[in-house]
């Protein structure tokens, strides 16, 4: 069979939706299962996450041990089965799944894989190439694509219910509450939804937000406009003016990259940080995936901590966290959908 690549699992993202809107769940059930079957005869389950999935399902609740036993056991079509029959009939997915794949990708993020049906399709994909990964995001038609008002305000208020319990943003408001935090720039604000958010938690507070893609830039003012938040001459495309001309004194306290770092490759990663550094930035609060694919670098800790440091910080914190299952994203446990279940803050102070 022809390898698939983590790339060619977009193209059945996309599939899959298509299907789940024309044919329905179960159509599209069955033909992950059977995708899943054609992928999993052939492969094995590393030891590492067959030992902890046997010792999770210990301690899972029956309808989940069945599922994480199977997973384990090597037979996602099976442990798919089990956690549909789970979901679908409205019982809570387990929440020591939760604890487990905070305890980091290591560990948790082959057992959230495992329960996939997909996860082999996943294990076999090859790393991207980081020399493309900085070019990838402006070439990318998907990427570059505006969004409609209509969008702009579904995604805002999609990303905000999404986000009410997220450990990343508990984290960031203590950081914020704590240190006295003043400015705050979103580095890579994409569409706009967190300067937003910010914007609507913190009204006393100078928020700023920038991203390197003209079409991204618009978004975010375009949607904090729409939201009746913010300013729209606080967002600006990043290299098209001289940040000192932008930036305000006293300098910016903390600098938001939510799941940024990753489109970068080290060197521009290293040089970036300096600019933080030399303009006296005093925090930057990451979010991360340490899982990389074809546009994203996802470093460990052991990784980014060398390029952090040659650049001047130093890492204060950091944990993984599970994104939270809301019922939209339930059904990514079993359909081919993209999510981040190993996602990961980190905190940062100047050295
Ligand atoms: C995965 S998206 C995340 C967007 C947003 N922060 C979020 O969490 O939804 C990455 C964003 O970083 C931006 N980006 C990538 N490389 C960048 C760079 N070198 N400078 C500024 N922005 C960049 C991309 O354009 C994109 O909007």
């Amino acid at each position: 069979m022809t390898q698939i690549v983590k790339s060619d699992f977009r193209r059945l993202t996309r599939q899959a939706k298509k299907m789940l809107a024309e044919r329905g769940p179960a159509a599209c059930y069955v033909a992950a299962f059977r995708l899943a079957r054609l992928m999993a005869d052939s492969r094995t389950v590393p030891a590492e996450t067959t030992m902890a999935l046997l010792d999770a399902a210990e301690h899972a609740p029956a309808p989940w041990r069945r599922a994480i036993e199977a997973a384990g056991l090597g037979s996602p079509e099976e442990s798919g089965i089990f956690a549909a029959a789970a979901l679908l009939e409205g019982v809570e997915p387990w929440s020591g799944l939760g604890r487990l794949i905070q305890s980091g990708p290591d560990a948790g993020h082959p057992i959230w894989h495992a329960l996939n049906p997909l996860y082999h399709v996943w294990r076999d994909a090859w790393p991207g190439d980081p020399a493309k990964v900085p070019g990838a995001w402006a070439s990318n038609s998907a990427v570059t694509r505006g969004r409609s008002d209509q969008e702009l305000i579904e995604g805002a208020r999609k990303w905000a219910v999404e986000h009410e319990d997220c450990p990343a943003l508990h984290r960031l408001q203590t950081l914020i509450a704590h240190r006295s935090l003043k400015t705050i720039l979103d580095f890579g604000c994409g569409y706009g939804e967190m300067a937003t958010w910010l914007e609507g938690q913190y009204p006393g507070l100078d928020i700023f937000a920038c991203d390197a893609l003209p079409a991204r830039v618009d978004a975010t003012r375009r949607c904090l406009d729409l939201a009746g938040l913010g300013n729209a001459d606080d967002v600006y495309q990043c290299g098209a003016t001289p940040w000192r001309e932008i930036l305000p004194t006293p300098p910016i306290d903390v600098v938001t990259m939510f799941r940024v770092t990753g489109c970068m490759d080290d060197e521009h990663l290293r040089r970036l940080l300096e600019q933080f550094r030399d303009a006296d930035v005093r925090w930057i609060f990451e979010t991360n995936v340490p899982d990389s694919w074809d546009m994203w670098i996802g470093r460990k800790v052991a990784e980014a901590e060398p390029i952090f440091a040659r650049a001047g910080w130093a890492l204060a914190d950091h944990a993984f966290y599970a994104e939270t299952l809301t019922p939209a994203r339930l059904r990514d446990m079993i359909l081919p959908a993209k999510s981040w279940p190993a996602a990961e803050w980190r905190v940062w102070r100047r050295a």
